[in-house]
């Protein structure tokens, strides 16, 4: 069984997330999307509302697994006997810290490959960080969010 962890920490989960969850489900039998629960970053959602906006995106894909994972990547991938890591490339500007972390990670752990996916080129400038500022300003958010998770996306950033 081909398995591949997508880690990251999606918050909030946005379109340019659900073009590379499209493209890495085609190449796996299982691909685990894993919110990285990180106390030391404020987030704008839990880690529980990020899961719960995943789930809803990804209800009716029945490869996707969502779930959350603290500590190392590399022990998470090898608990869920995981081959593959999944991550997404919009830019160059990505490919910095990319790169470090998928040679950090081969050196942890060998056995484990890092995949490479890019999104339509209509999401490589779509980030989270974008998302939460664009919301926060009560700017639109219709092209960079799934329908079904707008209203609880810019509800809960207008909060901030
Ligand atoms: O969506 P992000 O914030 O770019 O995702 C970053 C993530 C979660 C993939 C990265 O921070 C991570 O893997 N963190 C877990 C801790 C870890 O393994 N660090 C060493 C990486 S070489």
């Amino acid at each position: 069984m081909r398995i591949a962890i997508y880690p990251g920490s999606f918050d909030p989960v946005h379109l340019g997330h659900l073009d590379l969850i499209q493209r890495g489900e085609k190449l796996v039998d299982k691909l685990v999307v894993a919110v990285l629960h990180n106390p030391d970053k404020r987030a704008a959602f839990s880690v529980a509302e990020r899961m719960e906006m995943l789930r809803e995106m990804t209800k009716d894909m029945p490869k996707i697994e969502v779930d959350s994972f603290d500590g190392l990547l590399v022990d998470y991938a090898r608990k869920k006997k995981a081959q593959f890591i999944v991550r997404g490339v919009r830019a160059f500007s990505d490919f910095e810290f990319e790169f470090q972390m998928a040679l950090m990670n081969r050196k942890l752990a060998p056995e484990l490959e890092t995949v490479f996916l890019m999104p339509k080129e209509k999401y490589s400038a779509v980030s989270s960080k974008l998302v939460r500022e664009i919301g926060h300003f009560g700017g639109d958010l219709h092209e960079l969010l799934p329908e079904s998770l707008l209203d609880r996306v810019v509800t809960g950033l207008r909060k901030q």
